[in-house]
């Protein structure tokens, strides 16, 4: 049966607008529209093309070659302070009842006029000490800094997201557990749902009996777990769901 967009959107409205608490899980396919490369094509552009972003974004690269790694993150710095964001954060923002629980480490949510969202993987407005002696501190996008060392205890100076192989900020995930738990709406949103422990939240979500709203322009590890999945940009469907 050919999928009625117009017909699947409306009963999507229609659930969302009874709902009393909604979260949105998102990915990079989030800020795709925003021109803020996914995860797993930043690399087709520019000189980053031959570095494997797993070698950067993880403690042996930065152990291995530091201001390698410190000069990819001021390219992607500068890439989320170019950017702007799109109709889909905007919508996400507004709305009161809704969570953003995202995996992206931009801060366009939050340029949307998004409150209190829940960052799984860090985000890049801040850097801290990679020994984690608590020091940490905003970075202006706009003019990110170089390779520099901890004030506090000498130890090196990193941006504040999560590295292959790190863990997830300290209470970050169990609060987001605990909102998927309690939602009736989860709308999953440009991700590919591979990475985990952030993808077990769909999980917990469908354990909640909540209905599942999966928005990709492909078919992701998250599909088969939505009621209903939109194919298409996240900066089209979601203001729509969210009407
Ligand atoms: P990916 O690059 O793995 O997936 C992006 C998803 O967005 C894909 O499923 C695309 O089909 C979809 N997509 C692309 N453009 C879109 C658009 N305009 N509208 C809707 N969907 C679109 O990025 P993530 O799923 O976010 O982790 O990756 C998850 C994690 O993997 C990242 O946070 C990062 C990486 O390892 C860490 O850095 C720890
Ligand atoms: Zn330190």
């Amino acid at each position: 049966m050919k999928f009625n967009f117009q017909q699947e959107a409306a009963t999507a409205r229609a659930i969302i607008q009874q709902a009393h608490s909604i979260v949105a899980f998102s990915g990079a396919g989030l800020s795709a529209e925003s021109k803020v490369p996914t995860f797993r094509d930043a690399q087709t552009d520019g000189m980053w093309t031959n570095y494997d972003p797993e070698q950067l974004a993880s403690p042996e690269g930065f152990a291995r070659d530091p201001e390698l790694v410190i000069e990819w993150y001021r390219a992607r710095r500068r890439d989320i302070a170019n950017a702007a964001p799109n109709p889909a954060h905007y919508s996400l923002a507004k709305r009161l009842n809704l969570t953003n629980i995202t995996q992206n480490v931009d801060n366009l949510l939050e340029r949307a006029g998004a409150q209190n969202v829940i960052h799984l993987h860090g985000d890049l407005t801040q850097d801290r000490c990679h020994s984690q002696c608590g020091y940490k501190d905003k970075v202006d996008l706009t003019d990110p800094p170089g390779p520099k060392s901890c004030p506090q205890c000498g130890s090196r100076v990193r941006p504040n997201v999560v590295w292959f192989g790190e863990m997830l900020p300290k209470g970050t995930f169990e609060l987001a557990q605990q909102k998927c738990s309690q939602c009736d709406v989860l709308l999953v949103i440009g991700t590919s749902a591979v990475v985990y422990p952030a993808a077990s939240l769909i999980g917990v979500a469908r354990k909640a009996s909540a209905k599942i709203f999966v928005v990709n322009t492909e078919r992701s590890g998250a599909n088969n777990l939505g009621n209903i999945e939109f194919l298409g940009k996240a900066g089209e469907i979601v203001p729509k769901l969210l009407l």
